[in-house]
């Protein structure tokens, strides 16, 4: 199988101004670990294609692959990706990677997903795949925006999956949003790093503070939300997975596209 293959755009969501999803079709031959990225783009003539890493929002048993998007005005692929309408297609590579995946984790009992931005994507994966709710007694998924109207999939996650015929009772009883806004009034206000330090998420959401011993985290986000956010952890004694295939206390990646 070549590793690049296209896919049919199958609906676009615009969220706001700066943010936007769409679904694809999936090869069926395409495999992957939810958490994973694949490169995505579009073609520019005959020989050439603008290919960016996007991880894949949906999980590894839906028929379809969904992405979550920025939208730069002069970004060289999202200005132009952003106008996908259902029917067109899209560059797509078969070949999943990523190190935000449940099997770098050693057992724990809560799963901290800490993200910023379009760092949500891989999460909502994540948080849709049975053996993560199998495996810790909570996960809290923490998404930080500048603003409220960035806080997409909110509804998907406080809504629908609730009642998720398959799981929506793991996800009743396992699932904590944590929702925050840093440039606007918001009921959860401030970065993830001084919610963390100031204890206020764990008094807001009824668990002991961070501890290595019990907790495990998967992060994604900006190049210094991870630099703060690793150094948090670091402080507190966890270990990074020191690289694909072996485990630790917390994995990380970069929120891809940036343009
Ligand atoms: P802030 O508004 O205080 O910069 P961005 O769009 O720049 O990636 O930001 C997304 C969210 O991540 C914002 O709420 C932003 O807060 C927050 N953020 C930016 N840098 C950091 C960091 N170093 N540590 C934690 N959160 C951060």
């Amino acid at each position: 199988m070549s590793t690049l293959g296209t896919e049919t755009v199958l609906s676009v969501h615009h969220w706001n101004d700066t943010l936007f999803s769409f679904r694809t079709t999936r090869d069926p031959g395409l495999r992957f670990e939810n958490g994973q990225f694949v490169m995505i783009g579009l073609q520019e003539g005959d020989n050439k294609r603008l290919l960016r890493a996007y991880s894949i929002a949906s999980p590894n048993y839906e028929d379809h692959l969904e992405f979550f998007s920025i939208k730069v005005p002069d970004g060289p692929l999202t200005s132009r990706l952003q106008h996908l309408k259902e029917g067109d297609t899209v560059v797509a590579s078969r070949k999943p990677t990523g190190t935000l995946v449940l099997s770098d984790l050693l057992p724990g009992k809560h799963l901290y997903l800490l993200s910023t931005g379009t760092g949500l994507a891989p999460f909502l994966s994540v948080i849709q795949d049975p053996e993560a709710y199998e495996r810790f007694d909570k996960i809290v998924l923490v998404h930080g925006v500048r603003y409220a109207s960035e806080l997409a999939y909110a509804d998907f996650i406080t809504r629908e999956l609730p009642e998720n015929e398959f799981f929506g009772e793991e996800v009743r009883d396992k699932l904590i949003y944590y929702p925050t806004v840093t440039r606007e009034p918001f009921r959860t206000q401030g970065r993830i790093t001084h919610l963390v330090e100031s204890g206020q998420i764990f008094r807001d959401i009824g668990l002991p503070a961070l501890d290595p011993a019990v907790d495990r985290a998967m992060i994604c986000g900006s190049p210094a939300m991870l630099k703060d956010v690793q150094a948090m952890l670091d402080d507190r004694g966890f270990k990074a997975s020191a690289r694909i295939g072996v485990a630790g206390d917390y994995v990380i990646e970069r929120a891809f596209v940036e343009k």
